[in-house]
């Protein structure tokens, strides 16, 4: 099945999931919107902790809701603070996303919609294990 991305809407999911944020250390909300390759939209949100360095990203608790409602693969991806400030997914969470979407996943970024073999080129991925 090949679906539509539909941006506008996935950008507000963004926004939208980024209301669900807990961030009281860094104050910055930060939310995600996936498109999944069945058409449905799985969110995420960051969760931060005292424990500073062990907080999640959005694209961490996304990851988890992707597997929680029925897995498949992440087709595009647009991330967003509270106010709607494009993000860009740092680089742990750009590799969440290859691991999850592969080279053609499209992400939203400041230069445009570009796919992730040009986010992180010469990822490291699936195809380097034995
Ligand atoms: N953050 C994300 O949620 N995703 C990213 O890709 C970059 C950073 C969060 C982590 C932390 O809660 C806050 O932004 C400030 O670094």
């Amino acid at each position: 099945m090949t679906v539509q991305v539909n941006w506008p809407d996935l950008r507000a999911a963004a926004v939208e999931a980024a209301e669900y944020a807990y961030s009281p250390y860094s104050r910055l909300k930060v939310g995600v919107a996936a498109l999944v390759d069945d058409g449905r939209v799985v969110i995420g949100c960051n969760v931060e902790n005292a424990s500073y360095g062990v907080g999640l990203c959005a694209e961490c608790t996304m990851a988890g809701q992707l597997r929680l409602t029925g897995g498949g693969r992440l087709v595009a991806v647009a991330c967003r603070s509270g106010d709607a400030e494009l993000l860009m997914p740092c680089g742990r969470c750009r590799q969440i996303i290859y691991e999850l979407g592969g080279p053609e996943c499209l992400l939203d970024t400041p230069r445009g919609v570009l796919p992730m073999s040009e986010v992180l080129p010469d990822a490291f991925g699936p195809q380097d294990l034995p």
